[in-house]
């Protein structure tokens, strides 16, 4: 799939059979991540994968439907560095699509992640001064849901807005 074709298919997706994912394509999708661009190259990132089902059932306290996912992906960020959350977002959604392109669902949670951060933090080993600004479960689908969105004219405009 090449990357206008996946940008045009991504969507969250947040029901998942359960399968595991083949490490390979979860090490395409974090590369897929590491690769964003960032604020003066600073890459003030690291992600922490999560296969262990046990681990998965308790991070499912920030949505019940990630139970079934294959994998989940904590992205975690230096507060440090002045564009911690605009780069932290260009990774995110390189990997969004980068499972997208694979076949993989996934789904950027983020409201749902920072109301319970330092649990989460503490369950995952995330030193204190870091910022874990994002969960992205990824798993094989069990549908492929359609949204509605704006048409180009609504927010396309030349020249002048
Ligand atoms: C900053 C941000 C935070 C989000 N947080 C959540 C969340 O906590 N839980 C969730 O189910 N989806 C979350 N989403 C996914 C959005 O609900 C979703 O992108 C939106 O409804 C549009 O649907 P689409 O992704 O299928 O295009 C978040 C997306 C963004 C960009």
């Amino acid at each position: 799939m090449d990357a206008l074709e996946a940008i045009r298919k991504r969507r969250s997706v947040r029901k998942y059979t359960g399968e595991p994912i083949p490490r390979e394509d979860i090490e395409t999708i974090v590369d897929a991540g590491r690769l964003a661009a960032t604020g003066s190259n600073k890459q003030p990132w690291v992600f922490i994968v999560v296969t262990d089902r046990e681990m998965i059932m308790s991070l499912k306290r920030a949505a019940e439907w990630m139970g079934n996912a294959g994998a989940i992906i904590g992205v975690v960020m230096d507060p440090a560095s002045r564009w911690w959350v605009e780069d932290g977002s260009a990774a995110i959604e390189n990997m969004l699509l980068a499972a997208t392109a694979l076949g993989y669902g996934s789904c950027w949670l983020e409201g749902y992640t920072l109301p319970l951060e330092e649990e989460l933090k503490q369950l995952l080993g995330v030193p204190e001064n870091k910022r874990l600004l994002t969960l992205i479960p990824l798993g094989v689908p069990v549908e492929w849901p359609t949204r509605e969105k704006k048409s180009l004219n609504e927010v396309l405009r030349w020249e002048k807005y």
